[in-house]
């Protein structure tokens, strides 16, 4: 049961990480330097279906898996160890991640127009920079820290 989580949780990580890899380094940098708002309405129809699920699927396994290692959920919140620590930093990422993927859905992506992109732009840099923290408080947390 452990692998199959951990490798469910790898694997929508890759979905969610490498899709905003993609979105911040690909669609988002072409879309604003030919000015042409369609390249991220295209990429965020496309992804937003299977992104939304991945997010979901790694808040799910993802606190399955910080139950495993840390069973006293009121450690959870601090910095008593290592393990509590990093989980903690997660629940932070996530807290960021929901806020700003709200923000985006209600503010900036209904109204998307040239003179907004910029605003998304650097919204997409913001959730592309929290799923790559992601990425390495979980590499800390299966290496047990970083020391
Ligand atoms: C988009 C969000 C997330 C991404 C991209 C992500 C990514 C990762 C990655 C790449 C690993 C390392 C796996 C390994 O080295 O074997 C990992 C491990 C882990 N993640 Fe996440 N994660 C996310 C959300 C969460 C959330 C919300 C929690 C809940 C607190 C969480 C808890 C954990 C735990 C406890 C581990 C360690 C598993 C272990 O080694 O036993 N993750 N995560």
């Amino acid at each position: 049961m452990y692998q199959f989580v951990l490798i469910t949780h790898i694997l929508a990580a890759t979905l969610w990480t490498g899709g905003h890899l993609l979105l911040a380094f690909g669609f988002l940098s072409a879309a604003l330097r030919h000015r042409n708002v369609a390249l991220i309405e295209a990429f965020e129809q496309r992804f937003e279906p299977i992104g939304l699920p991945a997010l979901v699927i790694q808040v799910v396994s993802g606190l399955w898996l910080a139950n495993a290692l840390q069973p006293d959920w009121s450690r959870w919140i601090g910095f008593s160890d290592p393990a509590s620590s990093l989980i903690f930093l997660k629940l932070l990422l996530l807290l960021s991640t929901v806020a700003l993927a709200v923000h985006a859905r209600i503010k900036l992506i209904p109204n998307l127009r040239l003179a907004t992109l910029p605003a998304l732009a650097w919204h997409s840099r913001g959730v592309t920079l929290l799923s790559v923290l992601f990425v390495v408080a979980g590499v800390g947390l299966r290496t047990r820290g970083f020391g």
